[in-house]
């Protein structure tokens, strides 16, 4: 198919970080096969080789980049090496960990890893890269949330806190950029087949299902088709908000 929609990321340029496996990398893949270049970041040199292969064969192209989210330094210096092939037009914010737990046991130590990654990561790439983006084309942040950013959940008060912070951010970019033209939001996922949610107890994955009234877990797809959705043309009036792709999940 050559419509322009399905080209109509061609000539941006878009950052993906997390972008080895599970979501991360069907939105790589989603966003190259719109068009776009597409710069693959994952915590360590080769994680992105199996996401560039897939998108070898699109319309697209990638390079691989290795950067750690929760580190300043690394985040400078990704965006210093990135910058110099060009000003980015998207930036995703989708690297993410868990360290689920009981909130009587959670360690500070876990609690800061899990908000080191998911709040202050996403605070230190859109520092790093929004100035640069306010010089390009329908400039667009979106930031991976979850559900349980909305809702809590038992066990996760640390990724459930970080998700929700997540969204404060987005909100607060979206009113401070939305002048010059950026749209900032949250897309925010239910439960989604990936490594992830892959190790959970059956008995969560069983309880879990019978509350989606679509009757089946997401898949990374899912996520993915509306994150291109928002970085294309038909995004160009969507800021601010958390927008859930879950099944019905939350219902
Ligand atoms: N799978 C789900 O059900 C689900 C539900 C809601 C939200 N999410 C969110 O979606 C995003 C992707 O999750 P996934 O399910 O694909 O998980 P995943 O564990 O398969 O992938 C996470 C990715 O983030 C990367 N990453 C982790 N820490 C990083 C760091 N410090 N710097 C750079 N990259 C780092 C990993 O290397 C990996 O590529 C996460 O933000 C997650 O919180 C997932």
């Amino acid at each position: 198919m050559t419509d322009a929609n399905t080209a109509e990321l061609t000539g941006r340029r878009a950052i993906v970080t997390g972008a080895s496996r599970g979501i991360g990398q069907a939105i790589a893949l989603r966003l190259a096969t719109l068009g776009a270049h597409v710069i693959c970041a994952s915590t360590k040199a080769g994680g992105c080789d199996a996401t560039l292969d897939r998108i070898r064969g699109t319309r697209g192209s990638a390079q691989a980049a290795v950067v750690d989210v929760a580190d300043e330094a690394s985040v400078n210096a990704f965006a210093e090496a990135t910058l110099a092939g060009g000003a980015p037009n998207i930036l995703v914010n989708n690297a993410g960990v868990t360290r689920d737990g009981s909130f009587l046991r959670m360690s500070a130590k876990d609690f800061d890893a899990v908000l080191a990654t998911n709040l202050r990561g996403a605070f230190l790439t859109c520092r790093a890269f929004v100035r640069a983006m306010l010089k390009t084309a329908a400039p667009r942040i979106v930031n991976v949330g979850s559900v349980v950013g909305l809702t809590g959940n038992a066990g996760q008060a640390n990724y459930a806190a970080s998700k929700a912070a997540l969204h404060g951010l987005t909100m607060s970019l979206a009113k401070e950029f939305g002048s010059r033209g950026v749209t900032v939001n949250t897309v925010a996922p239910g439960f989604i087949e990936t490594d992830m949610t892959a190790s959970l107890p059956d008995a969560v994955r069983q309880a879990a299902l019978a509350t989606i009234p679509l009757g089946r877990f997401g898949v990374p797809d899912d996520i993915a088709q509306l994150v291109g959705f928002l970085c294309g043309d038909a995004g160009a009036y969507i800021t601010g908000q958390v927008l859930v792709v879950d099944g019905g999940m939350t219902l």
